[in-house]
């Protein structure tokens, strides 16, 4: 039976409709590793090998098309690594190769990661010409000594040249930062944030630099500002991004009306999407289940893989009993919750299903849920200021009972703003 038709057959779990569909393509070299970071990056200082890294992608995207036929794609993400190290017309190669196999809902928002450098006049320009609607700069401080203690390879003149040009070229854009970082005081993120808020962004995603394992900073930690500190920096990002008029729609992620990130409200709102490139990571719904795939990671493997066909490593159907948590981790994460007919929708369970956990949660004052109309039906679930303060209890609390049990007593831990995997 060929894969697509595999996927079709009877099962347990009933989607009334397919949820939207995304698309992630991972381009995954950068100039020089980051001591704190554990994305599927690799370092390459030579030339990259663009174009059979391309083939690659087109072939990973031929071999997957049966799995989403007739299903239209609404934004594109181009994400790495630093995919603006790949040139303009691999971009716009890029960007056609897809438009050739997909189709795209009109206008939609195509972003690009990019990092600060020394090239960025005409680039950023050139990749807006390509087709890229939106880029995501990773500036992560404005601050000469924070990145250098971050590893960057960037400079602060340069972070700000690279907005500055983003602001020229583009209708919507993204900064990146991180807090809590090696040695950083509330003067200094006080500092980071006016500069930032200076270039007036409609987008700002700002991270609590967190210690993942097998990275650089695992082995050999920095000193870093205690809880105390981090959780009044993040009242005062709080604070300062909204007095600006960026609202804070998602736990770390701020945008002023009209610019938030489609792509990532999808993941948030469990939506589909198809993950092409070197480790990428996909999630794609059929009427009865929801299926999980991993590309090849490591570059040279997943090019020769995805070249014969085979660019998936790993594809696993998503277990009924994990479907509840994996909505929550993305729908908490919103300000606005989630409409509850979005969770049997999306799951293709019965709301059923987590309705007493819901209560629960509001008892304990973590989630509102939303009354409607006469019947005083629950409408909508949405966490409340102390579920974002305590998020991954919030979160926890919808994990398969057997995980619960393992986890009976929660650690209350704040959670500051950790970023999305
Ligand atoms: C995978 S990076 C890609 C963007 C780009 N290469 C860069 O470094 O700016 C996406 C974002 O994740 C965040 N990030 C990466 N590692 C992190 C960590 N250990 N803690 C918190 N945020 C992190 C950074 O803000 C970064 O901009
Ligand atoms: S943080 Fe960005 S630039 Fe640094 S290694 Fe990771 S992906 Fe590359």
């Amino acid at each position: 039976m060929d894969a697509a038709l595999h996927y079709l057959r009877p099962g347990t779990l009933q989607l009334a409709a397919l949820p939207p569909l995304a698309l992630y393509v991972h381009l995954p070299w950068c100039l020089k590793k980051c001591p704190y970071c554990d994305f599927n990056s690799h370092e390459n200082a030579g030339p990259l090998p663009e174009s059979r890294y391309l083939d690659a992608l087109c072939a990973d995207l031929e071999a997957a098309l049966p799995l989403v036929w007739g299903r239209r794609v609404h934004t594109v993400f181009i994400g790495g690594g630093t995919p603006s190290l790949f040139s303009p017309d691999g971009i716009a190669r890029l960007i056609s190769d897809i438009r050739a196999r997909l189709v795209l809902a009109p206008g939609a928002e195509i972003t690009l990661e990019a990092n600060p450098g020394t090239f960025e006049r005409d680039r950023f320009r050139a990749f807006r010409a390509a087709g890229v609607t939106r880029l995501s700069i990773g500036v992560q401080s404005f601050d000469d000594a924070a990145l250098h203690a971050l590893g960057r390879v960037h400079d602060a003149a340069q972070a700000r040249a690279a907005v500055a040009e983003a602001r020229e070229a583009f209708d919507t854009f993204n900064i990146d930062l991180m807090y809590a970082l090696p040695g950083q005081t509330l003067d200094a993120l006080q500092t980071d944030l006016d500069t930032a808020l200076g270039f007036a962004p409609p987008h700002l995603s700002i991270y609590h630099l967190t210690l993942e394992p097998n990275t650089l900073f695992a082995l050999h930690p920095p000193r870093l500002p205690d809880d105390d500190l981090a959780s009044d920096m993040l009242d005062l990002i709080v604070q300062r991004t909204a007095a600006v008029g960026l609202s804070r729609y998602e736990v770390s992620a701020f945008a002023r009306p009209g610019h938030r990130c489609a792509h990532n409200l999808n993941y948030w709102q469990f939506g589909d999407y198809l993950g092409l490139g070197a480790g990428a990571h996909g999630k794609i719904s059929f009427p009865h289940r929801v299926l999980r795939q991993v590309r090849w990671r490591e570059p040279a493997q997943y090019m020769q893989q995805a070249l014969t066909g085979n660019a998936t490593s790993n594809q696993t159907e998503v277990a009924r009993a994990d479907l509840p948590f994996e909505f929550m981790l993305g729908a908490l994460r919103l300000a606005d919750g989630f409409e509850l007919a979005q969770f049997a929708q999306r799951t293709g369970l019965p709301l059923s299903t987590v309705m007493p956990t819901l209560e629960a949660a509001e008892q304990r004052g973590l989630v509102t849920l939303e009354r409607d109309g006469a019947a005083g039906l629950a409408a909508r679930a949405r966490p409340t200021v102390r579920g974002f303060d305590f998020l991954s209890d919030l979160q926890s609390l919808f994990l398969p009972a057997q995980g619960r049990a393992r986890q009976a007593e929660p650690e209350i831990r704040p959670v500051t703003l950790p970023r999305p995997r």
